[in-house]
């Protein structure tokens, strides 16, 4: 019998229906390839969401996406819908999915291709291939929120006015699950685990701290280092290759992966997947947004979202050989020159005569002609 997954597709909005759609077709390419059926059906969810139905997540995407293999999504988001109030805008359907789906484990690599050397905006980026375990579904994101007037003054006399505030909370489950991943991944890395906090700072950073050299012992053959967020901002600049796995908060981590994604060329490249406990459906995604300046011009960078198919086949679907043949026939296509206009705007012209300019459908229509 043929494997069959059941994959729901959520283009979103922006450039998101561009990249998602190339994501589908390299999926139904390398499936037919490698001799399994996915079985992909769309739903809405962000402010095209908002349009038909009023609500950013309507029941029935939620619905789907709980009860697929594994979801597709594009990207959520657009200066249309960002005079709308909290509550309703785009971007809650995926901080919605991630929350109602229990995808606590976000995983962000970003490797440097030696074809983009000239891309990073580093001048000696030396080999990059590190990996963010990025907290999803607790901290600040989905801490208690609020605002009120205050009647209170500053030192000065000046009337405080309204008060907006967010919290930061982590219980030690939460912490403790996605440590382990970090160190599990660690494992069968390079070995290295960065934990970014600001334990100088906040409390919570602390209980970070502790909990990770309580459980190090248990994983004694990973190196475990301890980096305040804003020195590590410094060092993934400075000395990128030296960082293997880091793991970190949901804020933490949603910051230091785009400058992840600048470093290696593009956050047009970064994938990343989501994922709870085993067994359960997971939720892959480039981590670049909608991106509406250029949304509907076919330029957008197809690779983040092609990747995020190969971490869905490879982390969660266990199709290993289709997703290797996807991240191979990636790098082959950069090889051979093609580039979106993200990652065409650097070198010398004596490095550009080997490169052409592609859009979104040519880079895709590249990379399913170089799967093997
Ligand atoms: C990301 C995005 C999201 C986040 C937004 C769109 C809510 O920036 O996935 O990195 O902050 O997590
Ligand atoms: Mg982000």
């Amino acid at each position: 019998m043929t494997r069959s997954y059941n994959i729901v597709s959520i283009p979103g909005d922006g450039i998101g229906p561009e990249t998602n759609g190339a994501a589908v077709r390299v999926l139904e390419a390398v499936a037919q390839k490698y001799g399994f059926e996915p079985r992909i059906t769309e739903y809405k969810a962000g402010g095209c969401a908002i349009d038909a139905f009023g609500v950013p997540l309507p029941g029935e995407t939620l619905q789907a996406a709980q009860d697929s293999d594994a979801v597709l999504l594009g990207a959520v988001g657009g200066p249309r819908w960002d005079m709308i109030e909290a509550e309703r805008r785009p971007e809650q359907a995926i901080l919605g999915l991630r929350q109602g789906m229990h995808l606590y484990a976000n995983l962000r690599p970003a490797t440097l291709y030696k074809e983009l050397g000239d891309v990073s905006p580093l001048k000696n980026p030396g080999k990059i291939d590190l990996l963010i375990v990025r907290e999803l579904t607790g901290g600040i994101y989905f801490g208690k929120q609020g605002s009120y007037k205050s009647s209170e003054k500053l030192f000065d006399g000046t009337r405080k006015g309204i008060v907006a505030f967010d919290t930061e909370s982590y219980s030690e489950a939460e912490i403790t699950r996605i440590l382990r991943r970090g160190f599990e991944f660690a494992r069968i890395r390079n070995k290295k685990l960065t934990l970014v906090d600001k334990a100088n700072v906040l409390n919570t950073s602390r209980l970070w701290r502790q909990l990770a050299k309580e459980i190090a012992g248990e994983y004694s053959d990973v190196e475990l280092e301890f980096l305040y967020v804003d020195n590590c901002s410094m060092q993934l600049v400075a000395r990128p290759a030296t960082f293997d796995v880091i793991v970190t908060s949901n804020m933490f981590g949603d910051i230091l992966s785009d400058l992840a994604g600048q470093i290696t060329g593009s956050v047009g490249l970064l994938p990343s997947a989501s994922m709870g406990n085993p067994g359960m459906p997971g939720l892959f995604e480039p981590i670049h947004g909608s991106a509406p300046d250029i949304a509907g011009q076919n330029k957008a960078n197809p690779i983040a979202s092609i990747l995020s198919v190969g971490l869905m086949l490879k982390l969660h679907l266990g199709e290993n050989d289709a997703a290797d043949s996807i991240s191979e026939a990636v790098r082959k296509t950069l090889e051979q020159g093609a580039r979106t206009p993200d990652i065409a705007i650097h070198g010398d012209e004596e490095d550009k005569r080997d490169i052409t300019l592609v859009n979104t459908t040519e880079m895709t229509d590249k990379i399913i002609a170089n799967l093997e």
